[in-house]
């Protein structure tokens, strides 16, 4: 019988996961991945990583960046999701801003926290964690999702979360849509990527089905890769924490959620993430392979790392110029939205 050799890529076990901070990049409609070369896109994104990014991103993007918002200085990837808008009763709108994570080093500015983790949160189950090639890039997640009946045909998305915060260390129960009751530490939203590749397509049509999704729940050991999808890679996830806490005195009592995503979503169902791969060289291999955890990869262990200040220094030109902030009579891109 012949085996494929990727079949035979096992590893001796290994422990090692990263987990940082990113600061905004910036917040605007652009969308290389989804829309690459247009501007505006059809909504608004808050987008953190390199300074590579730009309406269109093509090629080796670990080689292009000269700065990034993330801890690891190596880490020219862009990540990115919808941003949170309030809904006023009196029909305007208001950004939701974003808060930094807890557990995080102070003073990042907005931003994300993203994780890439072996089988699950502590081990590789002994099996080669093999890093994205360059030009790597995934959607998780679909806008076109706006009913729970919708969501009940389409349950491919395990990994896509709500949690009502208590406070910033608040992490169960996860919720399937927005919690329905004001959250006294603000609301926070998970995005867990796929992690089983086809061990060819960097991309695919739908961005989406050269990777199958094979986990259980948060952080929890995965299923085995199914042979469609042989390629195990890092468990991607973004954890955004957004601070409702200043609407809630807005909210009638009685009345349903006053929070709608970017791309008028009001529920939650469609709630997506993007991933544009852009660590240099082998630098992320580097850490799958190792024994670190968190922030002990730091400082050259393996991984390059900087702190807040420079994280918070890297910046990208705006390139479509509207209003985000204040109260505004709708959200960029709304009336154009179907
Ligand atoms: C973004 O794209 C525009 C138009 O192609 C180009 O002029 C600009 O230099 C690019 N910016 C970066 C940071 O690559
Ligand atoms: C809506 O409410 C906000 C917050 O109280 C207020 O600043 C804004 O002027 C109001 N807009 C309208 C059109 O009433």
């Amino acid at each position: 019988m012949k085996i494929p050799t990727i079949l035979l890529a096992l590893a001796a076990q290994s422990q090692a996961a990263l987990r940082f901070g990113c600061s905004t990049l910036t917040i605007q409609r652009l969308d290389p991945l989804v829309e690459p070369g247009r501007a505006p896109s059809s909504h608004l994104h808050q987008i953190v990583g390199g300074n590579a990014f730009n309406a269109t991103m093509e090629g080796d993007v670990g080689e292009r960046g000269t700065c990034t918002t993330c801890t690891f200085s190596e880490d020219f990837s862009n990540y990115w999701t919808a941003v949170m808008f309030f809904k006023h009763p009196n029909g305007t709108y208001h950004r939701v801003p974003i808060m930094q994570n807890t557990a995080l080093p102070n003073g990042i500015n907005g931003g994300m926290t993203v994780y890439y983790t072996q089988q699950d949160f502590f081990n590789n189950g002994n099996q080669k964690i093999t890093s994205f090639p360059p030009g790597f890039r995934m959607v998780v997640g679909n806008p076109g999702i706006q009913t729970a009946a919708d969501a009940q045909k389409n349950p491919g998305y395990p990994g896509l979360k709500f949690v009502c915060l208590q406070n910033k260390g608040t992490r169960f129960p996860e919720l399937a849509e927005f919690p329905t009751q004001p959250c006294v530490g603000g609301i926070m939203t998970v995005h867990h990527f796929p992690s089983c590749w086809d061990g060819k397509n960097a991309d695919s049509a739908d961005h989406q089905s050269h990777m199958f999704d094979t986990q259980v729940g948060a952080f929890q050991a995965a299923r085995a890769c199914p042979a469609s999808h042989p390629v195990r890679m890092p468990q991607v996830a973004y954890e955004t924490l957004w601070d409702t806490t200043q609407f809630n005195g807005l909210w009638p009592a009685g009345s349903p959620n006053p929070f709608v995503l970017s791309y008028s979503d009001e529920h939650g169902y469609g709630t997506h993430a993007d991933y544009l791969f852009g660590w240099k060289g082998d630098s992320l291999q580097r850490a799958m392979d190792s024994n670190c955890m968190f922030q002990a990869c730091e400082n050259g262990n393996p991984l390059k790392s900087q702190g807040v200040a420079q994280m918070n220094a890297c910046t990208v030109d705006t390139v479509v110029n509207e209003e985000t902030d204040g109260w505004l009579t709708s959200m960029p891109g709304q009336n154009a939205m179907a």
